[in-house]
């Protein structure tokens, strides 16, 4: 494969990448997926090592990085915090700047993960991803941190594309926040509500007061739907947004009070989403919309953000987009890391 003009960039949020290039990437994981192991792309990253470094658990972005690392040809390592000597707060240890620089003397691309309880407050994981950018000659890919998803983002819409066509104008997402037990980062929802955005699709983002996200992002939403003159609505009645909805995608959110005195107050953070129990998706709100999809990231709080009966639904494409991770991930190392 040719060196590609995206070779050494970073991916931190979709919103800082053309919509072209998004394309491309997007076109790309389809042929991958299409012709899954043709020698056209099983020597792309031949001898060159992918480093993943999970300051938080994972299942799909870990066992999808590391597929997609074998089979691009390469080999994907797994890195957490306390198998290195950072510097920290409260620890004396090596810097960003040295941690980055010789790790791109190994490898040919990072990824990172730093979100939830192993921030302090809002903001610090990105501040994490783009110090390393800084420092970095390899790319620099956020394998989902405390504002963005990009990969997750991809996948969905590689799962709208082949259950919706590719022209997504005009067809309306609802994402809402949904109750649940597990006090989520505001990452992928975030990122789907950029990057569905820019695909000109009418964005209804509904939620109980007091679930706001962050102000930046709903602003750079707003101008993306007025540049593709789609709609943009913000509701806090659990059934309205439901109304026309081509997609659904029902997940829990934490409040913008979640961290406090340096710390994610999970607990806290639980007890309150609990009470909203009418915040559930499940198939009388289904049916008030236009044969919806349901879409996920996962993993999916069963029973609190969706029922079984629509997660397992003939509409649920939660499985697709899971795969799509896969086939999106080699088409962004293949065009950011592969010379
Ligand atoms: N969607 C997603 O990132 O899943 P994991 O947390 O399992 O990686």
């Amino acid at each position: 494969m040719p060196k590609s003009e995206l070779f050494g960039k970073d991916l931190i949020c979709t919103q800082e990448w053309s919509k072209e290039e998004l394309v491309k990437v997007l076109e790309l994981a389809e042929e991958m997926q299409k012709d899954r192991f043709s020698p056209k792309y099983t020597s792309i990253l031949k001898d060159k090592t992918f480093f993943m470094f999970f300051y938080n658990p994972s299942v799909r972005t870990r066992q999808s990085f590391e597929c997609a690392a074998t089979e691009l040809g390469g080999h994907a390592q797994f890195l957490e915090p306390k198998a290195m000597r950072l510097k920290t707060k409260k620890t004396a240890g090596e810097t960003v700047e040295d941690a980055a620089k010789i790790m791109s003397r190994y490898a040919c691309g990072i990824g990172i993960r730093m979100l939830e309880d192993k921030i302090t407050r809002y903001g610090e994981g990105d501040e994490l991803l783009r110090e390393y950018a800084k420092w970095a000659d390899v790319p620099i890919i956020s394998m989902a941190h405390d504002k963005y998803h990009p990969c997750q983002g991809l996948a969905d819409i590689m799962g709208l594309r082949k259950h919706l066509g590719k022209d997504l104008k005009g067809k309306k997402l609802l994402l809402t926040w949904a109750h649940g037990a597990l006090a989520r980062s505001w990452c992928s929802v975030q990122e789907a509500a950029l990057l569905y955005s820019r695909f000109g699709m009418d964005v209804t983002i509904a939620h109980p007061e007091g679930y706001d996200l962050d102000p930046e992002v709903i602003k750079a939403t707003k101008k993306n739907c007025e540049e593709n003159r789609a709609k943009f609505e913000i509701a806090h009645d659990v059934k309205e947004g439901y109304k026309g909805a081509d997609v659904v995608y029902s997940r829990n959110w934490m409040s913008p009070e979640a961290y406090r005195g340096g710390e994610l107050r999970k607990e806290e953070e639980i007890e309150r989403a609990l009470k909203y129990t009418e915040w559930t998706c499940d198939s009388e709100k289904m049916k008030l919309g236009n044969n919806p999809l349901f879409i996920h990231p996962m993993p999916v709080d069963r029973g609190h953000e969706v029922t079984d009966e629509v997660a397992s639904g003939p509409r649920s494409i939660i499985y697709d987009v899971a795969e799509n991770r896969l086939h999106v991930q080699k088409a962004i190392m293949a065009l950011t890391m592969a010379k």
